[in-house]
């Protein structure tokens, strides 16, 4: 087979049939095939789509590509959660260990920062010592020991989703129905998992602008994980506005942190134990939607997520101590109003991209990350503004960026007299 023939075949919107798919990665992960004939391959597909059968061959080669986490040999309910991707979005970090303090194993593999959305490990390798990389071995002993445990993709573990993932953020191909799937259901698959919770993001900051993409995303997961007997459900939140009061990369596990003490804003909280009820009802542990929120309210009181989240960490190399201390942003910023009014509108993708210049994502195959940065999120959407008061708090730690983030920042929310809402949770199936 020659590489460019498959690439045109693609391009010109022809199927692809499963011994071409496999071949084209294969070769990729031995380096036969180029960073740019793959970024070709995956504009291609970026494009011209694929049909059911070539997601399936792609799913399929992506998953065989490493090696699957095997949890046949017990009666563990495992289970797992994923979003498509947002910003100030970490009910990753929360859920995870809620459901761990509620007995159900979690073994997440997690991504980086993807375009102008955040990434889960980007956030936990903010805390020193941090190990997201771990053997499929120890991977499995951490879960297991602790319940919950959160990875990143390796050369062992899903390595075709992390070269293809990376090369994805670089080359504007993320928003694909085949090519998110393939990565997000290559990694969910290789947890060995029986049930899955998907967080479908809507709006205006996310990778599906409509319900209807989403709901075209959500139909082609479905299918998916019926092919390989793993029990799929979707919540459709809102990307309208940021989750929560932060978005970067340290304040952000501050953020959960206090949300797992109980102190978490509204809109974080309500989404977490949304999905969180999803498995909890699946696992038998809740019997009904009320049951399932109280339970993992209880966790949240009596301190067990917290610890669990804490020893995941520790588990994990991380050293939580002195965290607040080494990521002490060196620089902040305000944008405020400039009118009064109601903040009715926000451009959620320019904060994303704003956050990226800041640093908290990469430009870059070698962009590195300032782990201080990160907004403040002031006032939300509703929020009554009068003129001069703070939107938001922009903080970093090199003053260059922090000025051109600030400069896209202005220009990211509107004042109206219109006071509008959002709603968060938008469907669920
Ligand atoms: N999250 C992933 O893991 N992959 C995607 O393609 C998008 C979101």
């Amino acid at each position: 087979m020659v590489p460019s023939n498959l690439i045109a075949k693609k391009r010109d919107g022809k199927r692809l049939s499963k011994k071409e798919i496999h071949w084209f990665i294969n070769s990729f992960l031995n380096k036969e095939i180029s960073d740019s004939q793959m970024s070709s391959f995956l504009m291609a597909i970026f494009f011209r789509g694929m049909d059911i059968k070539e997601i399936s061959s792609l799913v399929n080669i992506m998953i065989e590509s490493g090696s699957k986490l095997d949890f046949s040999d017990s009666n563990y309910f495992i289970a797992d959660k994923h979003s498509t991707g947002g910003i100030g979005d970490k009910t990753s970090l929360i859920l995870t260990p809620i459901l761990g303090a509620l007995g159900i194993k979690v073994p997440m593999i997690a991504g980086r920062a993807l375009a102008f959305t955040g990434g889960t490990i980007d956030k936990l390798e903010s805390i020193a010592g941090f190990q997201s990389k771990q053997s499929l071995k120890k991977f499995k002993s951490l879960t297991i020991k602790n319940n919950c445990a959160i990875i990143c993709q390796s050369d062992e573990i899903c390595p075709a989703d992390q070269k293809i993932y990376k090369l994805r953020d670089l080359t504007a191909t993320i928003p694909s129905l085949p090519l998110i799937t393939s990565s997000i259901m290559s990694k969910k698959i290789s947890e060995g998992i029986n049930t899955l919770v998907l967080d479908i993001k809507i709006g205006n900051g996310a990778f599906m602008k409509t319900l209807k993409e989403g709901k075209a995303l959500a139909k082609m997961m479905k299918k998916t994980g019926n092919e390989f007997n793993l029990k799929t459900d979707f919540i459709f939140s809102s990307m309208d506005q940021p989750l929560g009061k932060y978005a970067g990369l340290a304040c952000e596990i501050n953020e959960s942190i206090d949300t797992l003490s109980g102190n978490g804003p509204k809109d974080l909280i309500e989404l977490t134990l949304k999905l969180g009820s999803k498995i909890l009802i699946r696992s038998g542990i809740a019997s009904n939607i009320k049951n399932a929120l109280a339970l993992q309210k209880s966790v949240i009181k009596d301190g067990s997520a917290l610890r669990r989240f804490k020893t995941m960490i520790h588990n994990q190399g991380g050293d939580l101590c002195h965290f607040k201390k080494l990521n002490q942003p060196k620089y902040t910023n305000y944008i405020t109003a400039k009118k009064d009014g109601y903040l009715s509108k926000f451009n959620t993708e320019g904060i994303g991209w704003s956050l990226v210049e800041l640093g908290c994502g990469y430009k870059f195959k070698k962009s590195k990350l300032d782990n201080s940065s990160g907004v403040e999120f002031i006032k939300k959407i509703g929020d009554q503004i009068t003129r001069g008061e703070k939107i938001y708090r922009i903080f970093n730690s090199n003053r260059e960026k922090l000025e051109v983030a600030s400069k896209l920042m202005e220009e990211t929310f509107k004042i109206t007299d219109q006071n509008e809402s959002v709603k968060l949770i938008i469907d669920e199936s």
